[in-house]
């Protein structure tokens, strides 16, 4: 039986008062690939912070405003509003983790590398290449970035203060039926010599992997394939603002359709954090080729 993808949670507070009755429910749904779903819970913009809500703040060269360990990035604000910035983006990022704490205790002490975005581009209208279009459904992959396995958490929240503004997303088939349709597509073979260069002249942060290397492929397969962008597999939901998400990207096809204004919230999970670890993508592409795909 095909679980809905979409599952709905009817909290209002980040910090998830009498949680612990769901969060066994959450994860379970999270971890087989649904994308799990805040109609009630917004994030609070104060009042001076909703003159950030235009996208000139954003540097012409860059999708998103990002907030990271090296701080605020990918926007012209300075001074004052720079501080406005910084402190709108941790303060989402700090009560995206009381409630992915209270959701998921069992990735508690495991998950890292926070990465915060504030995406003030109206869908479409930044979009240098294919490649980086996020209309076209595809499951996350990071070219310089190898995951090794690892599991990209995301929670999303529309904070568009037109309340009839959704950011729409088709949301795509499981994965496994999608690693099953481009698997046999994917010929380039990985060279673990071009994968040491790679890293040796800085053009990956690691290692790529086996496992980095088909998923990228698959990223870009996906994204390339006009008939399966036209005809494929997906459900299309309407995000309101107001409300937030949160899914494993490296295994939900997604894609973003339309909207506009919107925070989002980054962390790596360890695959031996999951409860469900033979539903990772990695174990899934594993059993699908028959071989180990994590040697560096
Ligand atoms: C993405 O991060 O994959 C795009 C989602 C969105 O901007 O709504």
């Amino acid at each position: 039986m095909r679980l809905a993808p979409i599952m709905d949670f009817p909290l209002r507070d980040w910090s998830a008062p009498g949680v612990p009755a769901l969060a066994g429910e959450a994860s379970d749904a999270l971890e087989h690939g649904r994308v799990l779903h805040f109609p009630l819970l917004g994030f609070h913009l104060l009042e001076e912070e909703t003159a950030l809500l235009d996208p000139a703040l954003t540097h012409p060269k860059r999708k998103n405003i990002s907030l990271s360990a090296g701080g605020v990035s990918g926007s012209v604000a300075t001074g004052a509003q720079l501080a406005l910035l910084h402190g709108l983006l941790r303060r989402y990022r700090d009560q995206a983790s009381t409630l992915l704490d209270a959701l998921f205790p069992r990735y508690r002490d495991a998950r890292h590398t926070p990465a915060t975005s504030l995406r003030l581009h109206a869908i479409g209208s930044w979009q240098p290449s294919w490649r980086k279009d996020d209309r076209r459904l595809l499951v996350d992959a990071f070219p310089s970035r190898p995951i090794h396995g690892e599991r990209i958490l995301r929670v999303f929240t529309n904070i568009h203060p037109d309340p009839k503004q959704v950011r729409a997303w088709r949301v795509g088939e499981p994965f496994e039926e999608v690693a099953r349709r481009y698997l046999p597509r994917l010929d380039r073979p990985w060279r673990p010599m071009m994968a040491a260069l790679m890293h040796r002249v800085g053009i990956t942060k690691r290692r790529r992997t086996e496992y980095d290397h088909l998923m990228l492929q698959l990223h870009d397969q996906m994204k390339r394939d006009e008939a399966y962008q036209r005809g494929g597999v997906w459900l299309d939901v309407g995000f309101r603002p107001g409300s937030s998400w949160i899914c494993f990207s490296d295994q939900v096809p997604h894609a973003a359709m339309s909207g506009q204004f919107m925070l989002e919230q980054t962390w790596m999970v360890p695959l031996s954090a999951m409860a469900l670890p033979e539903l990772a993508p990695v174990r899934v592409l594993e059993r699908l080729t028959g071989r180990r795909l994590l040697a560096a």
